[in-house]
């Protein structure tokens, strides 16, 4: 949603912040803004320079604030509370304390009220809390106890970090709910983000704080409290990530080399799930999670499935393998409606939520629901000390590595890779799936990588395809069974990144309304391989009711089915893979890169849409 950074240390506080930004600048970028505080001679003095707009806009200005320097603030802002402008951009500052934030405050109404409305100079809720902190410091508190008594005030959820003009060795990093912070301890220096790769250039010992928690963090170490003041004990994890998995590598968008990695990142994904014995390579479930799996599995009479955007398309994915495979009532639902239409939850029930970045707040809030309802709920998720993966009861990695793009690519093909291997091994443990099934499922795993590269060659068609239609006044996807969910993930792409208008839909729904939309600027995207059985057929008249409206129909599908060849207007072919559910996998390079080269050709921001961020950690 937003991102922070914060730095006590002898190096430049800036430049160590303004690095970090950029490695954070896909949670937000509507503003930005540092702060330092300098102390000379004794007395500490803020300095703080914000812009509108991107975080690059903040360079020319960053040279204002003092080098010398070791102590200060930053934030790329996703905006909830006020526009996008230099005032309401992150820190605030009131008397000596400054400020980033990270959430929402949802009492904000009541408190600014309270505080008094001539003390604001913005519209943020943000701002509140550097007023309660400074007031708590002007009533003779420490900043620790200013700032924990503070945050008690506050409803919703949020994750500062406070720094003290007149305490200039000092940073307190504070959340509660869905907003991360983790702390890295580095040699002499204390850093605090929202998320690891701002880090990374300075230390790999990192503490993700937990709930309910506060961190005091100087140049020599960190300390963690919980919001009572009780110390905790905390426990450094090493982080192994690659460094060059966060530059572009070459490639000209985060996006490109996203989608360019997906091979490897399905190989590792599925890796771990596949078990070499001397008998037989198997598909192992429990292996995967810290508990039993399977037994809640068998005892469940409904999974339910929640996310939100691309995550939940994966889940419509995992529903249907999951009913097919394990033969168990599955239910994909979005977690904000999931969570407050009061659904009828079994304590026996099992849970699955996903979420690239384990910390959206809906789905969040749907897995915490079901455990409280006595559920055991399984994550699917890319962060492995996320907020998702801490609290949920086993958790199945997606291993894709990390992902910067604001749209998702290879979070969304590791999460199906995962709901297959899930389903699969499932449904070996429940005995429906036999050894023979196993192996093929196996050997098509195995071989998935490979074909995705092979696919990832033919990049350019799709290039040639998009100049041909990035004029076009619609776009309608449409997909039936495991291809559904892969029509409304290629919609959402399009959407996000080229800001066009782009729908989704069963294509047996198609003539219950859309149908109305088909003319020849309208062009249809069918996804339809072989390897959806009778679906398949079913989806060719589909198509064919659009070519006779007169539809500019796209169709992708096999080499080998001449038939939808010859009814589309431009056809893109994916390889056969043996088993087809997995065709979905192989179907989405082509959506990614179509919606990627109309994105470039019209001139969009690809890395970062406009009015997005990369995890939603407000409601
Ligand atoms: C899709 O390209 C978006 N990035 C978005 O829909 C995303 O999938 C959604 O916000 C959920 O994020 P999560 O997987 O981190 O929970």
């Amino acid at each position: 949603m937003c991102g922070i950074v914060g730095y006590v240390g002898q190096r430049s506080a800036r430049d160590v912040i303004y690095k970090g930004l950029e490695r954070l600048e896909y949670r937000g970028y509507d503003s930005a803004g540092i702060a330092v505080v300098l102390a000379e001679d004794g007395v500490g003095k803020n300095f703080v320079e914000k812009v509108a707009g991107k975080l690059k806009n903040l360079q020319n200005k960053v040279g204002n604030l003092s080098e010398s320097s070791g102590l200060g603030v930053g934030h790329t802002r996703w905006a909830t509370h006020g526009e996008a402008n230099e005032a309401n951009c992150h820190p605030h500052i009131s008397d000596g304390i400054t400020i980033v934030h990270n959430g929402i405050i949802e009492n904000y109404a009541e408190l600014r009220k309270e505080i008094g409305e001539n003390r604001f100079y913005s519209d943020t809720d943000s701002e509140i809390f550097a007023h309660l902190v400074a007031d708590n410091r002007a009533k003779g508190m420490d900043l620790s106890e200013a700032t924990r008594v503070a945050f008690q005030r506050l409803e919703g959820n949020s994750a500062f970090v406070v720094i003290d003009r007149d305490t200039p060795d000092t940073i307190i990093a504070i959340r509660k709910g869905a907003s991360p912070l983790v702390v890295g301890v580095g040699k002499n220096e204390g850093l605090v983000a929202s998320d690891v790769p701002a880090l990374l250039a300075h230390t790999r010992d990192v503490y993700y704080l937990k709930e309910n928690e506060f961190v005091i963090l100087r140049h020599d170490g960190a300390k963690a409290f919980d919001l009572d003041g009780k110390e905790k004990r905390i426990q450094l994890e090493h982080i192994e990530w690659d460094a060059d998995a966060i530059d572009k590598m070459g490639f000209p968008h985060f996006m490109l080399k996203e989608v360019h990695e997906q091979p490897q990142a399905i190989a590792e994904t599925l890796r771990p799930w596949i078990v070499e014995s001397k008998e037989k390579v198997r598909i192992h479930v429990d292996r995967m999670s810290s508990g039993s799996v399977v037994e809640a599995v068998q005892a469940a009479q409904n999974i339910h499935i929640v996310a939100c955007g691309t995550a939940f398309y994966a889940a419509m994915y995992g529903q249907n393998l999951i009913e097919r495979y394990v033969r168990v009532s599955a239910r994909a639902e979005l977690a904000h409606e999931f969570r407050y239409r009061k659904p009828h939850l079994r304590s026996n029930d099992v849970g699955i939520v996903v979420s690239q970045s384990g910390e959206t707040a809906d789905t969040i809030a749907a897995a915490r629901m079901m455990r409280e309802r006595g559920m055991k709920v399984f994550a699917i998720t890319n962060v492995r000390g996320s907020s998702i993966a801490r609290e949920c009861d086993a958790v199945f990695l997606m291993n894709a590595g990390i992902e910067i793009c604001v749209a998702s690519t290879k979070a969304f093909s590791t999460m199906l890779a995962v709901f297959a291997a899930l389903s699969v091994g499932l449904g070996v443990a429940k005995g429906h799936i036999d050894e023979e099934q196993e192996k093929e499922w196996v050997g098509a795993f195995l071989a998935l990588p490979s074909l995705l590269e092979e696919q990832l060659k033919q990049g350019n068609m799709i290039q040639d395809i998009a100049k041909d239609y990035q004029n076009m006044k619609g776009y309608l996807y449409l997909g039936r069974g495991p291809y559904y969910p892969m029509a409304m993930e290629g919609a959402l792409k399009l959407k996000e990144l080229a800001y066009v208008h782009a729908e989704g839909f069963a294509a047996g729904e198609l003539k219950h309304g859309p149908l109305a939309l088909v003319e020849d600027k309208m062009l249809v995207v069918a996804v339809a391989p072989e390897g959806s059985g009778e679906l398949h057929l079913k989806t060719l008249s589909n198509i064919a009711e659009v070519k006779s409206r007169r539809g500019t129909v796209l169709g992708i599908g096999q080499a080998k089915d001449s038939h939808f060849q010859d009814i589309s207007d431009r056809y893109f072919s994916i390889p056969t893979v043996k088993l087809g559910d997995l065709n979905s996998i192989l179907s989405l390079v082509p959506l990614q890169l179509l919606a990627y080269y109309i994105s470039a050709a019209k001139g969009c921001e690809i890395d970062q849409p406009r009015n997005l961020a990369k995890s939603v950690t407000v409601e």
